[in-house]
């Protein structure tokens, strides 16, 4: 059926759901609307924060020149950037075609760039020392299975780091930090980005992820020891490390 004419084709293409059952090609499809803003929205809405959160993740891995890096859910390579600097090679892993072009357009010749399924990882097992991944891991269909995967390919004693938003500790700041996010984000979206549905998508992902401890159990189940979390901006954020098992 033809939209009428005064509603575009983004309008009757539904949203992702930010549940457990949310449907991998539709978050996709919105990932690639949004790649070629989306680094500036990031860094308006977070008000600069998202490029020291990537900062600290990196420092946290420590990557140095001869370590194979893979960043899983990479978009355009922020992280991946971050972690190259120090002479690792570095592979930025994403299922959106448009996020990786935007990254690559800007001209990195060090990192390698791959299309692929972060569920579906096209590496042999134990490949990587090291496995990242930045606000990604809320937007995979299954959790447990992207763990699975990024233990699957890091080598045993390799490290793994998960930087993805979380609960913020102070309980009053957390009130006001959801209410923030349901009530004022979308509108906020508004003003820097054409997409607001991709930011309501961001807010309900967001309110429905597990606390720190309860991702840490997650990522211990995967097959990952020594587990720990970095707090960033409150609790906003947090950067879980981990080593995966022998
Ligand atoms: C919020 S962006 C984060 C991008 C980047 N890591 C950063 O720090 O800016 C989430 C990224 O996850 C990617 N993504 C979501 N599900 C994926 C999957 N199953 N496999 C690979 N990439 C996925 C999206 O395409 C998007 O680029």
């Amino acid at each position: 059926m033809t939209p009428p004419p005064h509603v575009s084709p983004r309008d009757v293409l539904p949203d992702p759901r930010s549940g457990p059952d949310k449907d991998a090609e539709l978050v996709q499809r919105m990932f690639d609307r949004v790649a070629p803003r989306y680094d500036l929205a990031n860094t308006l809405l977070s008000v600069g924060h998202d490029r020291h959160w990537r900062r600290v993740a990196a420092a946290a891995i420590g990557a140095r020149r001869g370590d194979l890096v893979l960043d899983v859910a990479s978009g355009t390579g922020m992280l991946a950037r971050d972690l190259g600097a120090s002479g690792a090679e570095v592979v930025a892993l994403d299922f959106s075609w448009n996020m990786l072009r935007a990254g690559a357009d800007r001209g990195d010749p060090l990192l390698l760039w791959c299309n692929a399924d972060g569920t579906r990882l096209p590496f042999a097992d134990a490949t990587f020392d090291a496995v990242t991944i930045a606000f990604g891991l809320r937007n995979l269909p299954d959790i447990a299975a992207g763990l699975a995967e990024m233990a699957r390919v890091t080598k045993p004693g390799g490290q793994i780091l998960v930087l993805e938003f979380s609960t913020p500790v102070r309980a009053a700041f957390r009130i006001l930090y959801h209410r923030y996010l349901l009530g004022c984000l979308p509108c906020a979206a508004r003003l820097v980005t054409s997409d607001p549905a991709a930011y309501r998508y961001l807010a309900e992902s967001i309110v429905a992820w597990p606390d720190q401890r309860a991702l840490a159990s997650r990522i211990a189940a995967a097959g990952f020891q020594q587990v720990r979390w970095k707090n960033l901006t409150g609790g906003i954020v947090a950067a879980h490390h981990a080593r995966r098992s022998s």
